[in-house]
């Protein structure tokens, strides 16, 4: 049957993760013996093009890897998941990278080196508008050039496109961007370095809304998430309790499975609860698009915890 589901189109990062697996995180100046060590797909944008594509939603990804010998395992392990690659193109120079410290108690630390990442620019967006034009929603974060993402939230605003974006990792964006966002989902860090370091998910929620966002959500990870929407609820969403050995992705995954909710008709909040319940499973998980649930194993896992999706 002929796909009528406009698609998720991600303009966004690619990398090749290298995890080590740590007992603790080393502190400046420490020297700790790991335990493991892995390379595996990653970045941000790719992972929450994965997340979308593992639910069995259309998706593709506008953006660049290197011609080194990671570019073709970054694109490969999209293409396998399912995600439309023919807006990505390999440029000449390194592949985006990531170093990870993965801790036994499942916490992160991750230094991005953007490679290919960085030479995404408007221009290249610009000859993959029609993509945009045609997206049911736009994903973004801040792996790419900050120029590069604001001419995204143009594109998208001139087409009368949604955006989820993803202020990760937290930059300065300019005070025209956040009327062009519908999604806003930092996360506790991120929404602390826009507010000053206000901790307290009501007060957030309503000062990032006043900039002229159309809604929030903050993840709070085992916390679960804070949902608002400008003129309306603003509401917890209740997490799903797990035994976490990976974190790393779990916001991505997050991101990814919220947008294909809030596609598929779910209010925001129930998007949020269906969001939550992917990346709980994906936290049990190694990896980042590696740990990314499919639709079967969403339902299974809701169906442990009596709900449906
Ligand atoms: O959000 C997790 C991702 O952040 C990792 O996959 C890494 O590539 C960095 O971009």
């Amino acid at each position: 049957m002929a796909e009528t589901r406009k698609p998720i189109v991600v303009v966004g990062s690619v990398t090749m993760d290298m995890v080590t697996c740590t007992p603790q995180i080393p502190r400046i100046g420490q020297t700790v013996i790991g335990t493991s060590f892995s390379t595996t797909p990653g970045g941000k944008g790719a992972n929450q093009a994965v997340a979308a594509a593992c639910l069995g939603y259309p998706v593709r990804f506008v953006g660049m890897v290197g011609d080194d010998i990671y570019g073709p395992q970054l694109m490969e392990n999209l293409l396998r998941a399912g995600v439309d690659t023919s807006a990505m193109v390999a440029v000449p120079g390194s592949s985006g990278l990531a170093p990870i410290f993965l801790a036994e108690n499942g916490q992160n630390a991750i230094v991005v080196v953007p490679g290919a990442n960085g030479k995404v620019s408007s221009a290249y967006v610009d000859t993959h508008a029609e993509v945009i034009r045609n997206a049911g929603m736009v994903l973004c974060q801040l792996e790419l050039p900050i120029a590069t993402i604001d001419h995204t939230l143009t594109l998208c605003a001139q087409f009368g496109v949604p955006v989820m974006l993803d202020p990760a990792p937290a930059a300065v964006l300019s005070d025209s961007a956040w009327n062009r966002v519908t999604w806003f989902t930092p996360n506790e860090t991120e929404a602390a370095f826009y507010l000053d370091n206000e901790s307290d998910p009501e007060p957030i929620a309503r000062k990032l809304l006043a900039r002229g966002l159309r809604g929030v959500v903050l993840k709070r990870g085992a916390e679960g998430a804070y949902v608002a929407v400008a003129g309306g609820k603003a509401a917890w969403v209740q997490p799903f309790a797990v035994d976490a050995i990976d974190t790393v992705a779990a916001g991505d995954c997050f991101n990814g499975s919220c947008a294909v909710a809030l596609l598929e008709g779910r209010d925001p909040w129930a998007a949020a609860r269906f969001a939550c319940a992917a990346s709980a499973i994906s936290v049990t998980r190694r990896g980042a698009q590696a740990s990314m649930p499919t639709r079967d194993d969403l339902n299974a896992f809701m169906a442990h915890h009596g709900e449906t999706i």
